[in-house]
Order: structure tokens, then sequence, then C-alpha cells
């Protein structure tokens, strides 16, 4: 089961990739944690990415193809990839590392929302610093605030979730990850998935888009 989820920031991809990757039994690979955990050890990788990740702007495609390709190979057995490709380049890049593997992609998911409705989940957002879970205040509370549910760790909020930040990174996504989807459809991988709704919901939706897809 090789997967990709695309989707404005906010859809609620992180959310699925890790009900997702329980579901399948396969490993999440979200190239926006490697980077954010590289961001707080400091890493070469991470102090090249942190200007990016502050302003809203993507990664350079070099760097991050880099980043990713590496990763897969320590997951043979299947990945749910949230976050990864973004641009026409990194599709291109990650199509030909899987044929190189033969372990092509089984599918695409869509997650399909009106923008407003993710700079409102945005601003609440809590993310966990151990397990990388994402909560939110309003809509997704914790039972005691500022612990993650599922493993104790302490919750943050990320730097780039400020509203001009957001709308920025929306813009980016209209122009640059938007492609994505017609790149897909011709090569019959697509399926979109409402986002909306309540988090189990979605789920399900996700899972059949996927079985469908396979059959
Ligand atoms: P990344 O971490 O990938 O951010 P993103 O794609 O902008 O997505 P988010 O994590 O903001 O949102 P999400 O869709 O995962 O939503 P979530 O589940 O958290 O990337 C960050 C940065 O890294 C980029 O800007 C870029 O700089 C860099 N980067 C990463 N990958 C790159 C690449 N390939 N190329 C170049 N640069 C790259 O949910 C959001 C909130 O809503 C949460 O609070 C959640 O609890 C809540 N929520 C979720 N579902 C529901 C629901 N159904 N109902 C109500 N609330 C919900």
């Amino acid at each position: 089961m090789r997967t990709v989820l695309i989707g404005p920031p906010g859809a609620g991809k992180g959310t699925q990739a890790h009900r997702l990757a329980d579901y399948f039994d396969v490993r999440l690979i979200s190239t926006g944690d490697m980077f954010r955990r590289n961001v707080r050890a400091e890493t070469p990788l991470g102090l090249k990415a942190k200007s990016y990740m502050e302003a809203g702007e993507l990664v350079p495609d070099d760097i991050v193809t880099e980043m990713l390709v590496q990763e897969l190979d320590r997951y043979p057995n299947g990945f749910v990839l949230d976050g990864f490709p973004r641009t026409i380049p990194q599709a291109q890049a990650l199509e030909t590392a899987l044929a190189e593997r033969r372990r092509p992609l089984g599918a695409v998911l869509k997650f399909a929302i009106p923008d407003e409705v993710t700079v409102a989940r945005l601003a609440g957002r809590r993310t966990c610093t151990h397990c990388e879970r994402t909560f939110n205040v309003e809509l997704k509370p914790t039972k005691v605030p500022g612990v993650c549910d599922n493993c104790g760790g302490e919750l943050m909020q990320r730097d780039d979730d400020r509203e001009e930040i957001v709308r920025h990174r929306l813009d980016v996504y209209h122009r640059d990850t938007e492609p994505l989807q017609k790149y897909y459809w011709e090569r019959g991988l697509l399926r979109e998935v409402d986002a909306v709704g309540e988090v189990e919901e979605i789920t399900r939706r996700a899972i059949a888009a996927v079985k469908d897809i396979r059959t």
C-alpha cells in the first residue's frame, strides 16, 4: 500500500495520515514532521529548511527530494506519504524513484476543503512534540490541556500557524501543489475525499477511496 495525501494546509492530512497508516499497517512518512524534527535538533538540513518554513514557503525541491528518497528505502513494504510531493518536479522525482524500485504508487487522495475552514482549524491546532499527533483547542481538545492524549508528550503551537502565514501557505498551495491533481488524474491514481466533517467519518471515506482504486 503506497498512498500519497495532498490537500491544502489544515485539510487534516496529518490527522488522517496517522489513522490510515494504523489501519493499513504501513509507515507514515511526513516531510513536514521530518523538517520540524531537523529544525528542533538544529541539524544542517534543519538550518537550511527553517527560513522557508517560517515564511510559509516551500523548501527547494532538491533538498526535500533527497531527504524523501533516502526515507523511501527504509520502508519497502508501503507507506502513507503526507506532504510530498508538493510540486510537479517532486512528483516526477517520486515516480522515477519508485519505478527504479519496482514499487509504483497505488493511490493519491486529495483532501477537498474550503480555505476558510482550514484557516479556522489551524488557528487552534496544537501538535505533540514527541509523537507529532495533532489536536485542536476548540475542535479536538485533549483530555488534559497541553498534554498529548496519545503519548503524554508536551503540545506546542507551530510558528507557521499565524493567520498571515497560513494565508500565504494557501496561496503557495494553490499555485504550486494544485497542478498535481491533473498530473495524478491523468495517471488514474487520484481520488477526491471530502475533508469536511467528523474525523472518523473522513477516515472511512479515505479508506473507501484507497480500496476503490485498488480494485
Ligand atoms: P506540512 O507540515 O506538510 O504542512 P501543511 O501541508 O501545510 O499541512 P498542515 O500540517 O498545516 O495541515 P494538515 O493538512 O496536516 O492538517 P492537520 O491534520 O494538522 O509542511 C510545513 C512546511 O514544511 C511547508 O510549509 C514547507 O515549508 C515545508 N515542506 C514540507 N513538505 C515539503 C515539500 N514536499 N516540499 C517543500 N517544502 C515542504 O489538521 C489541522 C487542524 O485541524 C488540527 O488542529 C486538527 O486537530 C484539526 N482537524 C483535523 N481534522 C479535523 C476535522 N475533521 N474536523 C475538525 N478539526 C480537524
